[in-house]
């Protein structure tokens, strides 16, 4: 499936102010700025928020990772029918916190279009990012782990990895394209990401532990 850019992902991770209620009103907040912006803003809740997001709202929805398996006896594991049934419009996959090998990158890429759902394959720097892209996912999101829950926003920290990014991705699939994510919290820090030539940006502590997410979400998309 298409989703139209520029995007916004709210990764929900597994902070008590995103799981369960939190959640939903989350997901509500996120839906609201998106109506109000015409923003694409999509959420990846837990596994467990996803369907009763999916019944009260309209937003994209991303499962936060899908295991390589197939159906059949895999207590505790993440199904991709089970995740479609649930609503989900794609998915994230290798989240530094998350990371997944090459050969199941590839599969679930390649089972995520049967399903017409799209995928973000996380990465952590330029070359994981070309090697994310040959696989052709809709978007290669890159995210230096030493940002991530730092407070200081790659798209200003290390402009150079965005740039780099978004110029070799170019280079071995012009249909992939790059978002990036860690430490993003502010309308300039998106900004910077787009001026880099991001088409989004994945995100999550900024506005999840935010003393007010829905203020914090306009603030986000302020300078789009
Ligand atoms: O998936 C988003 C993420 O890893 C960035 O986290 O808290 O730095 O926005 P954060």
């Amino acid at each position: 499936m298409s989703i139209k850019t520029p995007i916004v992902i709210l990764n929900f991770k597994t902070y008590l102010e995103s799981s369960g209620e939190n959640a939903f009103n989350l997901a509500k907040a996120l839906e609201s700025v998106a109506t109000e912006s015409g923003i694409t803003m999509a959420a990846a809740p837990q596994s467990a928020d996803i369907y009763r997001i999916r019944q009260e709202t309209d937003i994209p929805i991303l499962a936060q990772h899908i295991d390589p398996i197939t159906p059949g006896g895999h207590t505790g594991s993440n199904l991709l029918e089970c995740l479609c049934e649930s609503g989900i419009d794609g998915t994230l996959l290798n989240h530094s916190e998350k990371r997944m090998n090459l050969a199941d990158i590839d599969e679930i890429v390649k089972a995520t279009k049967e399903k017409n759902i799209f995928s973000v394959v996380c990465t952590n720097n330029i070359e994981t990012s070309v090697a994310a892209a040959i696989l052709d996912p809709q978007f290669v999101a890159v995210e230096p782990p030493e940002l991530i829950g730092s407070g200081i926003p790659v798209s200003q920290a290390e402009p150079e990895v965005v740039e780099g990014t978004v110029a070799r991705v170019k280079e071995v699939n012009n249909k992939t394209k790059v978002l990036c994510g860690a430490g993003i919290s502010t309308g300039d820090d998106v900004k910077a990401a787009m001026d880099l030539g991001a088409s989004g940006v994945l995100l999550a502590s900024g506005i999840i532990l935010a003393d007010n997410p829905k203020e914090a979400l306009f603030d986000l998309i302020s300078k789009i």
